[in-house]
């Protein structure tokens, strides 16, 4: 399932079921965490809640609202040389399946600004006050529910650009503001768009691992 599971950018326009979202949530569930805190919350938007939201996000765009997500993002100066060749590498992943233009290929960012037409999306919250290690618990209940769900034949997609406007997701789907947008996670069946052929592949185990003896 490890090797299954790769981004999805565009979706069929096929539900995912309440009880197979459950299923999985329930398998994310099973995610290590600091003393078994279980620190997540996830909200789930579908149909009107989340037809809304498109909505809204298309409108910030159009209106170049700056996205402020409640996460830091990283920034390129703080990379190290090796993230920063993968960061390229990735670049020209992407050229070689979906053309010459990379990300800024036309079907590329009207997915992105669509969000990936996906029929659910999950938002995973944490305190505001969550530590770094909450996020650590977070990332590891992202990365169960991505391969719970790949075992189910859903798509998913985890994307910063899902929760660039955290103010309309806290109106949308009534988070507390005691919580913060960690991430979004698009679901659904993947479709035959040529978005969805994007192969990743990793730097080599030499360039990250060392053991000492
Ligand atoms: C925290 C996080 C945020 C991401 N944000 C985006 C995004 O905004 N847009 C996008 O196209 N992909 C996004 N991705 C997907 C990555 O590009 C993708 O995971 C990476 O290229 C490896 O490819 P794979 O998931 O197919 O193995 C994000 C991934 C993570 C973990």
């Amino acid at each position: 399932m490890i090797y299954k599971r790769r981004s999805i950018r565009s979706f069929s326009d096929e539900e995912v079921s309440d009880s197979l979202i459950e299923e999985i949530i329930k398998d994310a569930s099973h995610a290590p965490s600091w003393q078994n805190s279980q620190p997540w919350h996830v909200y789930v938007a579908k149909e009107g809640v989340l037809e809304r939201i498109k909505a809204a996000y298309k409108n910030a765009t159009k209106n170049n609202l700056p996205s402020e997500p409640d996460l830091t993002t990283p920034h390129r100066a703080d990379r190290s040389e090796l993230s920063l060749a993968n960061i390229e590498h990735w670049g020209d992943s992407v050229k070689s399946a979906i053309g010459d233009e990379g990300t800024s290929d036309p079907e590329f960012q009207e997915a992105r600004a669509n969000l990936y037409h996906a029929p659910a999306i999950a938002f995973l919250t944490a305190s505001n006050k969550a530590s770094e290690f909450t996020l650590f618990d977070l990332g590891s209940f992202g990365q169960t529910l991505m391969l719970s769900a790949a075992s189910w034949g859903v798509g998913t997609i985890p994307a910063y650009s899902l929760v660039k406007y955290p103010d309309i997701l806290k109106k949308e789907l009534l988070i507390p503001d005691n919580q913060e947008l960690v991430v979004g996670i698009a679901m659904g069946y993947p479709d035959d768009s040529k978005l969805n052929c994007i192969k990743t592949d990793r730097t080599s185990v030499d360039n990250i691992l060392n053991i000492r003896k």
